[in-house]
């Protein structure tokens, strides 16, 4: 039987690239208005001015934003943060300080270039924060934006009820689809007695997450791999298994906006009904669980063609800030003959 929790309730405060709670809001409520009545010719020279500027661009060019920023706003608050070398958390303490020139200049290039080639404002500046940890991206890997972020936060140790585990008792985990490292690196930070087994098929995704394990410096705690889900960890058993595997359907590959046109292929496609690999996942899982593990795996929107393909799944559906439904827990026990 499917069950959902949602702790605190789903909100719907926006976060801005960093992961937490957008620290742009009072800027962004401001500049949302600018923007919306519109500027002509603006004279530029503070953070806000810069913000509202580009804010007003990317709207009035309709770009998509489904890369970690969810408003013309907040993305126009992480480019402008990333040319003044601010952390998105700090470009609303600093919106009254003055833009040198060079670095607005920068900015005007980036939001042209936004608007002209569609590709994720990531990608143009190497960077995207996740839960304000900041992570080298190209390419090679999709943007990070993974709701399991939120949930290592979340649900794991504190008081809530909904506690999944001690975060103190896990010693291993495994990262399947590891893409840019993101979810390894953040469980890391979540897990301080546990080392991290990372795996993905793509040998140019696993070049940016070494990168981004070394940046970090947990080269001692992370082990990367490359191999096909659990091939390239073929009897090893761990406490916790997240993955953020590839879910979109056939429908939503066909419907990809441009921004995701440039994100790998192959990090996205689930095959007809989006649950090619969740499948294999979930009818893999319990082998490599020890007794008292779970399985923590995103989905996407694929949540009815799980349950349709697995109903007597004990599935606990969990909510976070931005999505409902998109993410499930189940232990080692539940998973027992599952795969039949
Ligand atoms: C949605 S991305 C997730 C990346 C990262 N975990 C994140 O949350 O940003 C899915 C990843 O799965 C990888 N992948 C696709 N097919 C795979 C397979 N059969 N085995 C292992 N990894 C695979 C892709 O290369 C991609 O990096």
């Amino acid at each position: 039987m499917a069950k959902t929790a949602a702790r605190g309730g789903r909100s719907k405060a926006a976060t801005s690239g960093s992961g937490r709670k957008r620290p742009t809001a009072r800027v962004a409520a401001k500049a949302a208005n600018s923007a919306v009545a519109g500027t002509s010719a603006p004279e530029l020279e503070t953070i806000f001015d810069y913000v509202r500027h580009a804010a007003d661009r990317l709207q009035r060019a309709h770009v998509i934003f489904a890369h970690g920023t969810t408003d013309p706003v907040a993305e126009a608050a992480f480019l402008v943060g990333e040319a003044m070398q601010l952390h998105p958390d700090e470009v609303e303490p600093q919106a009254t300080l003055r833009v040198p020139k060079a670095a607005g200049r920068r900015i005007l290039a980036w939001i042209e270039q936004r608007i002209a080639t569609r590709k994720p404002a990531a990608y143009l500046v190497n960077r995207m924060y996740m839960r304000g940890l900041p992570f080298y991206v190209d390419e090679r890997v999709i943007v990070p934006r993974s709701f399991i972020g939120e949930i290592l936060d979340s649900h794991f140790g504190g008081d809530d009820v909904l506690c999944l585990r001690d975060p103190a008792t896990l010693t291993r985990v495994l990262d399947l689809c590891t893409g840019s490292g993101c979810l390894a690196i953040l469980a890391a930070r979540a897990f301080p007695n546990a080392t991290v087994d990372a795996t993905d098929l793509s040998a140019d995704a696993l070049a940016v997450a070494a990168r981004n394990v070394r940046e970090h410096g947990l080269d001692d705690r992370i082990q990367l791999a490359q191999g096909d889900l659990f091939a390239a960890v073929r009897g090893r058993r761990y406490d916790l298994i997240i993955s953020n595997p590839p879910y979109v359907d056939a429908e939503g590959m066909a419907g990809l906006p441009r921004e995701c046109l440039v994100e790998p292929r192959m990090a996205f496609d689930g095959g007809t009904e989006g649950i090619d690999l969740v499948r294999r996942i979930i009818d893999r899982a319990e082998t490599h669980l020890a007794p008292g593990g779970g399985l923590l795996c995103e989905v996407g929107r694929c949540k009815p063609a799980i349950e349709k393909a697995y109903p007597r799944a004990d599935l606990l559906w969990l909510d976070t800030e931005e999505s409902e439904g998109e993410v499930f827990w189940i232990d080692a026990a539940g998973l027992d003959g599952l795969s039949a």
